[in-house]
């Protein structure tokens, strides 16, 4: 089907026409005179009934109404017949072609409704954020290829999907793969498919991710752990803008944007030969950095806000803020795992709320920390004090005995009951640091590894 941009094959007889229906995945089937026979339903029926639900049109040698009522009946797309022009017939197929890619696409979008994020969804008050986002929408009307780098949970995915929402190819697929998370041969044949018989289990040609993608974007996740014979391949791809699949010759023309992500330093990764230098520069065309949440505090309380709402709808509680107290816990925690860690905090905090405001208990222990619980006691401990006139030096002596058997546990469960090793972290000599452990009563037999599951009576563990 030439001038159509799509892969054809042609059959001259109806013997082989099942055999490659069975191996192949066909979006269109046109039936020519050759192929349909004299009673066709049951064959159209079981060509719609394939795993990809082919559209099958027949094409007829005369005009005839009823037969071409019956054909319909039967299920075909449409009925065209050899009368036609050449250029009527093309302009049919084309129309044909166009809408089972709409509604490929349609299928895809309504797999997955809650990914399609837009830019206006993300939350965000930091300079830094905002510095970005201006960036970020700068970039969404344009074409070129993205390579969006962060660490793990700062929404490099959800900025992805929402620079192809917003951007010109809203209507096509989004297709996105986790490089990271399949062996090589997997993804290989995931990312360019694979004709029947390529490798052991491969019954069927089936079309990759690059086909699927086609007239959408195609979005590379955790590309720094593509192995680097893919790499060439992908950077082929890239270059020639066609894939071959695994196992087949025939290079099939595919029109994607796409974005690629990785929370790994492909810097480092080049030095150490790991990532081919061609293909970061084909990638970052574009490079933009998602900053950790850690260096961009100003956006906590955006995203707690937002988060707060969400949750209490979904899980219809009457929750509508943040004490004070809290939310500075939450501003000035590191939150290693970025967006993601917050959400799962805030959903949890939501979940054990019993008041209308998410307060310090409803928060983890990371969050609400040792730190300030320790700060509160000594000052609960200094109230209690002055009240009970206990005298200053008593009242310090206790605070540093407490002190000083939490110090002396951490430091020996640190150093796993190591006399020596303790002695060097804390910088205590060794005859100090004995006499404190006796004084606190504490053994260093209880703190060897085997501790955990055997627990001495009594220990302090
Ligand atoms: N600025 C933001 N506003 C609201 N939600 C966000 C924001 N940034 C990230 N998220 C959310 O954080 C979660 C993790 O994002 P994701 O894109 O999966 O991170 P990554 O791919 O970098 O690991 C997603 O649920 C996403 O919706
Ligand atoms: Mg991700």
């Amino acid at each position: 089907m030439d001038g159509l941009d799509v892969r054809s094959t042609v059959l001259d007889r109806r013997q082989e026409l099942w055999g490659r229906l069975t191996h192949d995945d066909f979006d269109l089937v046109v039936l020519a005179p050759p192929t349909l026979p004299a009673d066709p339903d049951a064959l159209i029926a079981s060509i719609c009934a394939l795993p990809e639900r082919p559209g099958v049109i027949a094409l007829r040698p005369t005009e005839d109404a009823e037969e071409r009522a019956r054909l319909l009946a039967a299920g075909c797309l449409a009925v065209l017949w050899k009368g036609l022009s050449d250029q009527a017939l093309r302009r049919a197929l084309a129309a044909l072609v166009e809408r089972r890619r709409d509604e490929a696409r349609q299928r895809h979008r309504q797999s997955r409704p809650e990914d399609s994020s837009t830019l206006g969804d993300f939350a965000y008050a930091s300079p830094a954020m905002q510095a970005f986002m201006r960036v970020a929408h700068r970039v969404v009307p344009t074409e070129s290829t993205i390579l969006i780098l962060g660490e793990t949970g700062v929404g490099k995915e959800w900025l992805a999907r929402a620079i192809h929402h917003d951007g010109p190819r809203a209507s096509g697929p989004f297709i996105a793969v986790n490089c990271g998370a399949l062996p090589e041969h997997l993804l290989e044949s995931e990312l360019f498919g694979h004709e029947e018989g390529a490798f052991t289990g491969a019954t069927r040609s089936r079309k990759g991710f690059f086909e699927l993608a086609h007239q959408g974007t195609i979005f590379l996740d955790e590309i720094g752990e593509m192995p680097t014979h893919l790499q060439v391949k992908l950077l082929h791809a890239l270059e020639r803008r066609h894939v071959v699949r695994v196992g087949g010759e025939r290079p099939v023309r595919v029109d994607v944007r796409i974005m690629a992500a990785t929370n790994r330093n492909l810097e480092e990764e080049i030095a150490a030969g790991r990532f081919r230098l061609d293909l970061y520069y084909r990638l970052a065309v574009m490079t933009l950095t998602l900053p950790p949440l850690r260096d961009r505090a100003l956006d906590v309380p955006a995203l707690v806000d937002n988060y707060v709402a969400q949750f209490a709808t979904a899980l219809r509680k009457p929750v509508t803020g943040v004490v004070p107290e809290a939310m500075r816990a939450l501003a000035a925690y590191r939150w290693p795992g970025n967006v993601r860690e917050l959400i799962n905090v805030i959903e949890r905090a939501v979940l054990l709320c019993q008041d209308t405001a998410i307060g310090l208990a409803d928060l983890p222990h990371q969050i609400v920390g040792a730190p300030s619980d320790m700060s509160a006691r000594t000052a609960n401990l200094a109230r209690a004090s002055v009240e009970t006139q206990q005298g200053f030096r008593d009242a310090r002596q206790r605070v540093l005995d407490q002190f000083e058997r939490e110090y002396l546990t951490t430091l020996l469960l640190e150093a796993r009951g190591r006399l020596a090793d303790a002695a060097q972290r804390s910088g205590l000599n060794a005859r100090t640091l004995y006499d404190l452990m006796r004084k606190h009563d504490l053994r260093k037999e209880a703190f060897k590894v085997n501790r955990v599951a055997q627990p001495e009576p009594g220990a302090p563990v």
